[in-house]
């Protein structure tokens, strides 16, 4: 058995996508088990852009296996698109090749719509959420008011409850001043996308089971990041799931005890999409990385916000997930750097923190604790080993790990599968 986890140690966009891509060369299995659409997992293959959203990055691999897990949230309509969007770049998307459960929550268009109203109505406290309707719909799962895959399978049953739920969205939609939802319209569209969709339903827990069983190698791809987590993130600005490890037990029916290990993904920078707290924000850095075309992101195409790496940040986020093995990502973005600055721990008041504290305000009263390292300041995208990164880089990368306080065992020296250097 050598399951394992996949996390995002930061806030998101940390390169999962890409790391997946390559650990799938070992992989028999790619799990998908929390989150929504509003992931964008961007893999380049061979020069060719993929950007995934619903669909495991492991498609893209012939042979694997992908599952989309019971606790993710599907807009049908978007992951259609998504399945046709492949399908037009030459990838096989097929019974074969990809299996989801029927137990999953649906997105319908209402909860776009109430994510959109709320975070209007919310004004300058937004949350800067993807308006891709996570929010609502995992508070409809909560709620035991949601809809399910499973659900599609009969039309006509699926008409009635969507009617039902629209009465309810569209009093809300008024109250919040948002634009209500036309019934005959939704109900047409996602039909329509249903049918694309429901030769892949089926019990993705027991097919798991017995992958389990056969000792195939599954490997979960976490969506989001870890302070993103509705439970260990930085509160209200997160997203609406578990994205730590535990989540992947959870959305996906496979107990902590077939799992061995878990990977923590992590930029040799930060960067947050969004609004909420971020100690080591550095608008240079960001307008830096920006000026170089990177960090807009890959769902709503937003700039990232920028900063240095923050070990206190990534400690915790070692610690919640039992982080064992960490991949650093994006090492080339500070190539030209003179001097690259570690945060390793935070100032509040006279106290010295290692972790972040929970409550926000006492968040935003930290002052980061920097280190400071030399630069290399040379090219590392054509690095394919350890030896080939200069030594000032090398220095820095196992500072940020063990600072963490995990081992240092990939470094990502640019987008492509190649640029991928295993320590
Ligand atoms: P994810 O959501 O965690 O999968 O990450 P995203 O795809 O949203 O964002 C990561 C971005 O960094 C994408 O544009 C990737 O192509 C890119 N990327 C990943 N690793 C590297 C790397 O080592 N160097 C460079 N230059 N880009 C990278
Ligand atoms: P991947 O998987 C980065 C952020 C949003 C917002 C907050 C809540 O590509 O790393 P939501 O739409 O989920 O209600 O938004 O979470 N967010 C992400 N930021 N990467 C993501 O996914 C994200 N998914 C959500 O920007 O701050
Ligand atoms: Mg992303």
């Amino acid at each position: 058995m050598a399951n394992s986890i996949l996390v995002g140690a930061q806030w998101g966009d940390e390169g999962k996508g890409k790391i997946i891509d390559f650990l799938t060369e070992k992989a028999d299995i790619v799990v998908r088990s929390q989150g929504g659409n509003n992931a964008g997992h961007t893999v380049i293959v061979e020069g060719k852009k993929y950007v995934l959203h619903l669909i495991p990055s492991g498609i893209l691999r012939k042979g694997t296996m992908c599952v989309i897990g019971n606790g993710v949230v599907i807009d049908a309509v978007s992951l259609a698109e998504e399945i046709t969007g492949l399908r037009k770049k030459g990838i096989r998307v097929t019974k074969d090749n990809l299996l989801i459960s029927d137990a999953a929550h649906l997105t319908l268009p209402h909860h776009r719509a109430l994510d959109r109203a709320k975070e209007t109505a919310k004004g300058a406290g937004k949350i800067g959420t993807t308006g891709r309707g996570i929010g609502p719909t995992y508070s409809d799962k909560a709620a035991r008011t949601g809809l399910r895959t499973g659900d599609l399978m009969d039309a006509r049953r699926f008409s009635e409850r969507l009617k039902s739920r629209l009465t309810d969205a569209n009093a809300q939609l008024g109250l919040l001043g948002g634009e209500t939802v036309d019934f005959k319209q939704a109900n047409a569209q996602y039909l329509a996308a249903a049918k694309t969709i429901i030769p892949f339903l089926g019990n993705t827990v027991v097919w798991l089971a017995d992958a389990v069983r056969e000792n195939k190698e599954i490997l979960f791809e976490g969506a989001q990041g870890t302070f993103l987590d509705i439970d260990f993130g930085t509160y209200p600005y997160v997203t609406s799931s578990n994205t730590t490890a535990g989540g992947a037990c959870t959305g996906s029916g496979v107990p902590p005890n077939r799992i061995s290990k878990v990977w923590g993904t992590m930029k040799a920078y930060t960067t947050r999409v969004g609004e909420g707290p971020f100690p080591t924000e550095n608008d240079e850095l960001g307008d830096f990385l920006h000026g170089l075309g990177r960090e807009f992101g890959a769902t709503t195409g937003r700039a990232r916000r920028c900063g240095w790496f923050d070990a206190v940040f990534t400690r915790y986020a070692a610690i919640v997930n039992g982080i064992d093995d960490i991949a650093v990502t994006n090492t080339d973005g500070l190539d030209t750097m003179a001097t690259i600055k570690v945060c390793t721990a935070y100032k509040l008041g006279r106290k010295t923190l290692e972790y972040p504290p929970t409550d926000l305000d006492a968040l935003a009263e930290c002052k980061p604790i920097y280190e400071e390292y030399d630069g290399w300041q040379k090219d590392t995208t054509s690095a394919r080993k350890w030896g080939d990164l200069p030594v000032k880089c090398r220095k820095y990368l196992q500072a940020i790990a063990r600072l963490t306080g995990a081992k240092l065992s990939i470094v990502s020296v640019g987008p492509g599968r190649e640029q991928t250097i295993v320590v």
